[in-house]
């Protein structure tokens, strides 16, 4: 058997990065796809001449098509405008719903076992998207976010305290949108409660720009929004699933009962493995959290009937 086969739609800052990250592991085939001519195979090219120096002979193969994409096990869809200043990622929802439209029409036909990652904002939306026009089982269809936004949580945590952010440990639940539900009380520093280590003003601080996370960053580089942090997060949970790790992380899943709701792509802690997410874990919540993760999944619930009507119309 040969070496297994990433697919990466999107050649853009988030698609690049993340076939990078994908070609130094040294263990995959990667196909990088995307509709500007020349793009894919530039980066391609780019990426195999980086294996002299770094060591790896990953084959990366860059194209405008389809045919090389064809039995992947896992499809990352990056494909999709960003944000500029000011714009909210809503406002991304008509382009983005034609562009992962098309992009899973090709991709269900071609690979109709893998697991498809996706990474297109909004995002919880656009996983509806594919999972709607993939018709592959939900656990097939996962959104990248709540790693993501963890990762800018545990990051301004451990900045605060001056620790390793390998000592901090959270989850970012909700919708990736400003509602989303950073978890205090399931937050610790080596085991320790965060709310024991930082006093309420300050934690509220972090709360929030840990939610204005992506628009801070949005806000500084003007012409695009994050890619390295996004592309780290896609490829922890590529790994995590092809690895059969079963790591627990939070991404967009298909709720059908947990957590109380019903056919709603939501932020929630999954546990991944090869068959994709095996299992949603349910927390037990209070009821300030409970009810913003519900205030969270209705916003995330009238951009999918937005949907319904752009996949219906
Ligand atoms: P980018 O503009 O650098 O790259 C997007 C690429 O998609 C472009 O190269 C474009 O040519 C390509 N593309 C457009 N239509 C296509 C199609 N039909 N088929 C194939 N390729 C197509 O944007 P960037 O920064 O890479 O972001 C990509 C998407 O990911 C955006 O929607 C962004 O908002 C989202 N994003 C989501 C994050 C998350 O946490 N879920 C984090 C960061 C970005
Ligand atoms: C972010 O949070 C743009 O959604 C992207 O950085």
């Amino acid at each position: 058997m040969g070496r297994l086969k990433i697919t990466v739609v999107g050649a853009g800052n988030v698609g690049g990065s993340i076939a990078q990250r994908l070609a130094e592991k040294d263990c995959y085939t990667v196909v990088l796809v995307d509709v500007v001519e020349g793009l894919p195979q530039g980066k391609a090219l780019d990426l195999a001449q980086a294996g002299p120096v770094c060591g790896y002979d990953s084959t990366i193969i860059g194209t405008n098509g389809y045919d090389d994409t064809v039995g992947s096990a896992v499809v990352v869809i990056t494909s999709g405008i960003a944000r500029k200043p000011g714009m909210s990622r809503s406002e991304l929802l008509d382009t983005n719903t034609k562009i992962v439209r098309s992009v899973v029409q090709e991709i269900a036909q071609r690979s109709p076992s893998a697991i498809l990652v996706i990474v297109a904002n909004p995002l919880d939306a656009m996983t509806y998207v594919a999972y709607r026009v993939s018709g592959f089982p939900k656990q097939r269809v996962v959104g990248m976010a709540g790693v993501l936004d963890s990762a800018r949580f545990c990051t301004f945590i451990a900045k605060e305290l001056n620790v390793s952010v390998t000592s901090v440990e959270a989850m970012v639940l909700g919708g990736h949108g400003d509602a989303m539900v950073p978890l205090i009380r399931y937050t610790t520093v080596s085991g320790k409660p965060v709310e024991e280590r930082i006093p309420k003003p300050k934690l509220d601080a972090i709360v929030k720009r840990t939610r204005e996370g992506g628009a801070e960053i949005v806000n500084l580089l003007k012409s695009s929004s994050a890619y390295y942090a996004p592309a780290a997060s896609a490829v922890q949970m590529v790994e995590a699933m092809l690895k059969d790790g079963k790591k627990v992380l939070p991404c967009a899943a298909l709720c059908e009962g947990e957590y109380g709701y019903q056919g709603v792509f939501v932020g929630v802690p999954v546990r991944l493995g090869n068959k994709g997410i095996e299992e949603i874990i349910e927390y037990d919540l209070s009821q300030e959290e409970k009810a913003a993760l519900d205030t969270s999944a209705a916003g995330v619930k009238e951009l999918c009937e937005e949907v319904d009507r752009l996949l219906e119309g």
